[in-house]
């Protein structure tokens, strides 16, 4: 947790692409809404648009590129030790689209979030927008979890929920739901680094109580 002495929380964000969320994220510490000082962002492709959009604000970007690794376990020990020389309290998944082994899941246990885009446990996986359409839901949205060994399975802190439209496709159910991700996923880094959300033993505790399901919100409920 942020503290008098550090009253930042220190980070480091992977990101495997465009990095909106990357960019929503270093918004919202810039404007002062977010304690969280972001140590590094990490990506293991090589032409990630999020890389520059680091470097941009003057953040160490680097790049562990996953193709120059025999075994996903050679990767994600790389990925880790590097990881670690920032010492980050809290490792965030910003669109890093790699599974992790279970060992680098459990190094970083409970410090470990990461933003899908889907009402979990709806959809888990890629293409969620298109099987949100196809499965004819007139809801869809985004999720933050905690990461656990299970893929996009570990305990959702909180989701948006966004409707279905009439005319939507894939494109544009993803434009809003993304627009919503980026309210989202900032409120809950800034409650894990006021210590209100926290992982004990794969439970959520939300301001020292059991959360029993995630806290739900509309778009229209983070604008305001
Ligand atoms: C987002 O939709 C996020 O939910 C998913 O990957 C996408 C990343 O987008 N995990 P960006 O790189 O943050 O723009």
């Amino acid at each position: 947790m942020a503290d008098a002495a550090n009253p930042r929380l220190p980070v480091v964000v992977l990101i495997s692409g465009r990095g909106s969320n990357l960019q929503a994220i270093m918004d919202a510490a810039d404007r002062g809404d977010l304690p969280v000082e972001i140590r590094a962002v990490i990506s293991n492709r090589p032409d990630a648009g999020g890389l520059r959009r680091a470097a941009l604000s003057g953040i160490r970007a680097l790049v562990i590129d996953h193709a120059c690794y025999g075994s996903r376990e050679a990767f994600d020990h790389a990925l880790m030790t590097t990881i670690d020389t920032f010492d980050p309290s809290l490792v965030i998944l910003a669109g890093f689209m790699r599974i992790l082994t279970p060992g680098f899941v459990r190094h970083y246990h409970g410090r470990l979030l990461n933003i899908h885009p889907s009402l979990l446990p709806d959809f888990p996986g890629l293409n969620t927008h298109a099987r949100a359409l196809e499965a004819g839901r007139d809801q869809h949205g985004a999720s933050v979890h905690f990461v656990t060994e299970e893929t996009d399975g570990g305990p959702v802190v909180a989701q948006v929920c966004v409707p279905v439209l009439e005319n939507d496709d894939a494109a544009t159910l993803a434009g809003r739901v993304l627009a919503a991700e980026h309210r989202l996923y900032p409120l809950v880094i800034g409650w894990f680094a006021e210590g209100r959300v926290s992982m004990q033993n794969d439970r959520l505790l939300f301001d020292g109580s059991p959360l029993q399901s995630p806290q739900r919100f509309t778009p229209e409920d983070l604008t305001a």
